[in-house]
């Protein structure tokens, strides 16, 4: 194994009805002025925000809203809120949605807390030395981003999309109701369950460091979210599965299926944030639609993981050779993928990239990974080329 550092200081409140509580956490954490900040309207239609406005004007904090931000997040947006909070005097930030409104509302935290130009930090010109403290409401269990430490903006001048990740960006106090995922469209919550199992699996494909209690960890959850994958996939308003693949989505990106290994592969991320930049896909089907591909090009580099994935996760029965059974565990995955109508590739995605746009996402993909990346097996331009085009 190797060493870690495991910091997750964002306090949780998981329940029914516990968006309640949101004006005494925003007190507790001491906002006194709040930006709240959400996505393209479903919280407006849910009722949610006006829930959230009744109760912070019943406690008396003042507020100013901000809507607009839309999945694969803007940061025009982003610009427009800084001005916003330095205008207003904010001093809280409030995320209410998804892994947008919430990566967003980070972003503008780092604007404000830091000055000049916020992409720096995504363009990996300088490190975020704070940022406003922030809490989240969460109406979609996928991207983990209400415990997580990343934000991923897309800048719309050459649509390049970027993660920042800093602890500074933690939230403060995270809100889960699992009864706020009910109004999601289907197609939402099989996305936000690949996200939430890639998460894991980036951790746990690697060539470093894996710790027994971790893998007991990661497979754990992974085999919690297949199943209640396919439990939400028939009966969508089932309380208990959307509990579980709730809490999954936090566990599973706030570091906590990554202790002691060496950080994880990451290029199936890597890879998906070309796509969702330059086609706007759901950040979870864009996953799938790669993932099958990455597999089948890495898994000789990092056979017993894939391996040991194939029979404690897949149930892929232990006969024939070591790479017999990491196959059968890919073609295992994408078969889940299909049971819930994901893709495994880009057709099915619904994008159909030239040579030049595969080409083009390899170059930005490489140079936004400094050039090579991965654990499971490092990979440099020709290969995430290479990828692409075996995913058309
Ligand atoms: O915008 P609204 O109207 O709210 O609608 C959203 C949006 O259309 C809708 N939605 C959310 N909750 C709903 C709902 N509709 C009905 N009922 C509800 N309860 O769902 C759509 C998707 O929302 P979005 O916030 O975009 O989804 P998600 O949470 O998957 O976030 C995706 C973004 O997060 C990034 C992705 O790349 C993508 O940009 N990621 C962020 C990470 C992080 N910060 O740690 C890690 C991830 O790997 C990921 O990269
Ligand atoms: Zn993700």
């Amino acid at each position: 194994m190797f060493d870690f550092k495991y910091f997750t200081p964002t306090k949780v409140i998981f329940g029914k009805d516990t968006e309640g509580r949101v004006a005494e956490l925003i007190k507790e954490f001491g906002g006194t002025k709040v930006l709240i900040h959400y996505g393209g309207g479903s919280v407006v239609r849910s009722g949610l925000l006006k829930r959230v406005t009744d109760t912070l004007d019943a406690a008396g904090i003042a507020y100013v809203t901000l809507g607009g931000a839309v999945p694969n997040p803007h940061l025009s947006l982003v610009y427009e809120g800084i001005e916003l909070c330095k205008k207003e005097g904010v001093d809280f930030l409030l995320g209410v949605g998804g892994g947008s409104a919430i990566d967003s509302a980070k972003a503008i935290g780092y604007g404000v807390a830091n000055g000049g130009d916020v992409w720096d930090f995504y363009d990996r010109k300088r490190t975020a030395t704070g940022c406003l403290p922030l809490g989240v409401i969460l109406t979609i269990a996928a991207t983990g981003s209400e415990m997580s430490d990343s934000s991923v903006i897309t800048k719309e001048e050459g649509l390049i999309k970027r993660g920042y990740s800093s602890d500074y960006g933690r939230p403060k106090f995270a809100i889960l109701n699992p009864d706020l995922t009910k109004t999601m469209p289907d197609y939402q919550t099989a996305s936000g369950c690949t996200d939430i199992m890639m998460h894991t699996m980036e951790r746990y494909f690697t060539n470093g460091g894996n710790m027994e209690i971790t893998d007991a960890l990661a497979e754990g959850l992974l085999r919690t979210v297949k199943k209640n994958a396919i439990i939400l996939r028939d009966d969508p308003q089932n309380d208990a599965a959307r509990a579980e693949v709730m809490w999954a989505g936090s566990l599973s990106h706030n570091g906590l299926t990554g202790c002691g290994n060496d950080g994880g592969d990451w290029m199936t991320h890597k890879l998906e944030h070309e796509l969702g930049g330059l086609y706007d896909v759901a950040h979870g089907a864009g996953l799938a639609a790669i993932w099958g591909s990455w597999a089948r090009y890495v898994y000789k580099d990092c056979l017993h993981r894939f391996r040991r994935f194939a029979v404690n996760v897949m149930d892929v029965e232990e006969r024939g050779g070591d790479e017999e059974i990491a196959l059968c565990g890919i073609e295992a995955m994408e078969e889940f993928y299909r049971s819930i109508h994901m893709p495994t590739n880009l057709r099915e995605l619904g994008v159909n990239p030239t040579e030049e746009e595969l080409a083009l996402m390899a170059k930005k993909c490489a140079i936004g990974v400094g050039g090579a990346m991965g654990s499971a097996k490092v990979l440099n331009e020709q290969d995430m080329l290479n990828i692409y085009r075996a995913s058309m």
